[in-house]
């Protein structure tokens, strides 16, 4: 599958003729000023954004023009004279409206505004296509999603509803959420945001997969022993535990972002590349994912440590007995010919010594190996900092030494590929969009399978409370100490104590 630059423009012109007028609503939020608009800007940069599109931010701050260009430029790095020049016409391009979002009368103002651009643009009936972006916390889902049927739906156009997570707190409040959305918009219209699936390598998984016969031929239980998703960040919650309180770590990463991923590496091959065909896999697989138990689980929350504070000492939080974990590790196992009995792992952590995000697949041992004690392969993804793909493999030593050696096969993107431009999360998934291309987005009934997997043991969490046995960590480690046995017990194996990524010194290396 190539898709050229070309073809993607010809895909945007065949999804909406040449014009569309985006609405983001709660433009004055942090959001459509760090996401939204730099994702923007960037797609008119490289001129996709169809030739008179007008940008209309919405929100109820009374701003003036130039306060809001100024709010959503302050996160685009100018470089030159060029980009000056090419933002001073997307501030051109975009407009501000102030309103509320619960009375008609706003919503009306907003619609005869929209008309009227559509009017002056010379946009004719057919292709006056709405994308309603709603960067707004999730309280404002439905009455704006209401408002917005009610009084601005596109009647001569496409209408797209953009919307991003939190989809509920368990199974119950998503599918209510859903059902309430649903009944305004069809699921064509709506897209969900996951923006992990916007993320260059979380794309990459079905090339690997697919699109290679040797991973393809060994994707199974017969070669693979474990599969661990790792999130880790250096920053705690400060400032944001007010928020973060409500969600915990599972529910703020764990149960969209990772196992989104999770879902791509294990889902059987799609029929074809059609959104609706990789959607129905990954449901497929998800639905053979029984409920994630307490056993499988271990939960933990950061406290001060190297100057830095403890989750509690958060001034934004309102709970000080708070046992919302900071930090997961929970697996889960996918109940089908393929997997049954491979463990996958997934880990999420804030306030941990490191800031990455990968996949790692553990392969075998090597039966009846000549080799005896030779670290086992790895296939490791890493979606962030510094895109790689990389195979840990063993090697004979260089050198007069017959010992072996874990190097690597590695693809580091920055290495390898001249003129690497890798696009913002959001800039792709609104690429996305505006070709019509749901693949990358979240199904209705995927998210509740999705659901499914975890709320049981969020439920059992948060009935336990008080008594619920979450273990410290100091801020800045790799977790609660009990991580590395919670891992052995599933069978991850870690003997590869010579091994050095990406330089590796022959001096004190040797694995017989
Ligand atoms: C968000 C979470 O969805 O994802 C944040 O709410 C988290 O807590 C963020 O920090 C991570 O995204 P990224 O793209 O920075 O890895």
């Amino acid at each position: 599958m190539t898709t050229s630059a070309d073809t993607i423009s010809q895909q945007v012109s065949a999804e909406l003729h040449g014009s569309v007028t985006i609405i983001v609503l709660g433009a004055s939020g942090d959001l459509a000023k760090k996401k939204t608009y730099p994702a923007l800007f960037s797609l008119y940069q490289k001129g996709y954004l169809p030739d008179d599109t007008h940008i209309i931010g919405y929100a109820r701050t009374k701003m003036t023009i130039e306060a809001y260009h100024d709010r959503i430029t302050h996160f685009i790095k100018i470089k030159d004279e060029t980009t000056k020049q090419q933002l001073d016409k997307f501030k051109s391009m975009t407009t501000y409206q102030s309103g509320q979002y619960d009375q008609d009368e706003s919503w009306q103002t907003l619609d005869t505004t929209i008309h009227q651009s559509e009017e002056q643009r010379g946009i004719s009936p057919g292709k006056r296509n709405r994308v309603f972006y709603m960067a707004l916390p999730p309280s404002l889902f439905v009455p704006v999603a209401k408002g917005l049927k009610k009084n601005v739906y596109a009647k001569e156009g496409l209408t797209r509803l953009v919307v991003e997570k939190p989809f509920g707190m368990d199974t119950e409040s998503s599918n209510q959420l859903a059902r309430e959305l649903n009944a305004l918009y069809s699921e064509k219209e709506i897209y969900r945001i996951d923006h992990y699936l916007g993320k260059e390598m979380v794309k990459n998984v079905m090339m690997v997969r697919f699109a290679n016969i040797f991973f393809n031929q060994i994707w199974d239980r017969k070669y693979i022993d474990n599969v661990q998703v790792t999130f880790k960040e250096r920053v705690g919650t400060e400032g944001r535990g007010g928020y973060f309180d409500d969600f915990g770590i599972v529910r703020d990463v764990m149960q969209n972002h990772l196992l989104q991923v999770l879902s791509l590496i294990a889902m059987e091959r799609p029929i074809s590349t059609d959104a609706e065909a990789i959607r129905d896999e990954k449901v497929k697989v998800l639905k053979c994912i029984p409920p994630i138990v307490l056993e499988d689980t271990l939960l933990g929350q950061y406290v001060g440590a190297n100057g830095k504070p403890g989750y509690l000492e958060d001034d934004t939080l309102k709970n000080k007995q708070s046992k919302t974990p900071t930090f997961a590790a929970m697996t889960c196992w996918v109940q089908n010919e393929r997997w049954e009995g491979v463990p996958f792992i997934m880990k999420a952590g804030k306030a941990l010594d490191d800031a990455k995000v990968e996949v790692r697949v553990q392969f075998r041992n090597v039966a009846g190996s000549l080799y005896k004690g030779s670290p086992r392969n790895e296939l490791v993804l890493r979606v962030q900092p510094q895109e790689a793909v990389y195979v840990k493999f063993n090697n004979k030593q260089p050198g007069l030494s017959y010992q072996t050696i874990q190097s690597d096969l590695d693809l580091s993107y920055h290495d390898r590929y001249k003129d690497l431009d890798i696009p913002d999360a959001y800039e792709s998934l609104l690429l996305d969009l505006l070709r019509g291309d749901h693949s990358n987005f979240v199904r209705k009934d995927e998210l509740e399978a999705a659901w499914k997997i975890f709320t049981p043991v969020l439920h059992e969490i948060d009935r336990q409370g008080a008594n619920i046995d979450i273990k410290t960590y100091p801020y800045g480690s790799r977790g609660p100490e009990e991580l590395t046995s919670f891992v052995r017990k599933y069978g991850y194996d870690r003997s590869d104590a010579n091994y050095d990524w990406p330089i590796q010194s022959l001096s004190s290396s040797g694995n017989q």
